[in-house]
């Protein structure tokens, strides 16, 4: 490994290469340049945990779109959910009658994403769909429809590529498995 020697001595195992990051991304953007041909879809990019992702992915589609940020918190420092979700940042903008993209990082219990789908359909957009860089399916616990996801992994705490822990790791150019012993102090 050539870079943060570091943040990978944390890391039990690599899980998603920056390659494979790049070239999956690459394959959404042009995707979503299909589906959304005609349209100018308005991207939502949830802070902070999608911000790489997201600033990767925009520039794959080739479409008039606009882009918005929204963070919203439904982890602590801890690595399970606390289901509790709050709006910390909202939209700038009116998103009425627009074709939504909600662009997460990660979808476990789906808690988060549930919850913002239904407030953003209370705000009378015109469609909303969920993008995610990763799934893990195996940790639902409300029933979510997944639109666009990149990669399904196991039930393991990830970081790396804007997904962190308690802050830190987001920096990592590849997407790896935390090392349990950093958690179970
Ligand atoms: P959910 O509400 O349980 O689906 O949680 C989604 C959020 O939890 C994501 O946006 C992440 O911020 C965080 N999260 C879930 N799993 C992981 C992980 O393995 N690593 C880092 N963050 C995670
Ligand atoms: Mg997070």
């Amino acid at each position: 490994m050539d870079t943060n020697a570091a943040l990978y001595g944390d890391l039990e195992r690599i899980l998603v290469t920056r390659e494979e990051i790049a070239k999956a991304v690459r394959e959404l953007g042009q995707k979503l340049t299909k589906d959304y041909a005609g349209k100018e879809p308005v991207l939502i990019c949830i802070l902070k945990g999608a911000s790489v992702f997201f600033t990767d992915l925009i520039r794959e589609i080739d479409l008039p779109l606009t882009t918005e940020f929204m963070s919203i918190s439904s982890y602590g420092s801890s690595t399970k959910s606390s289901g509790v979700v709050r709006i910390l940042k909202d939209l700038d903008r009116d998103i009425t009658g627009r074709d939504v993209l909600v662009v997460e990082d990660i979808v476990d219990s789906g808690m988060t994403l549930h919850y913002l789908k239904d407030v953003l359909r209370t705000r009378n957009a015109a469609s909303v769909s969920i993008v995610t860089l990763l799934d893990k399916p195996a940790r639902r616990r409300v029933e979510l429809h997944v639109d666009y996801s990149c990669f399904n992994i196991p039930d393991a705490f990830v970081v790396g590529y804007g997904l962190d822990y308690d802050e830190k790791y987001r920096n990592l150019p590849d997407i790896g498995v935390l090392h349990p012993r950093i958690y179970t102090k």
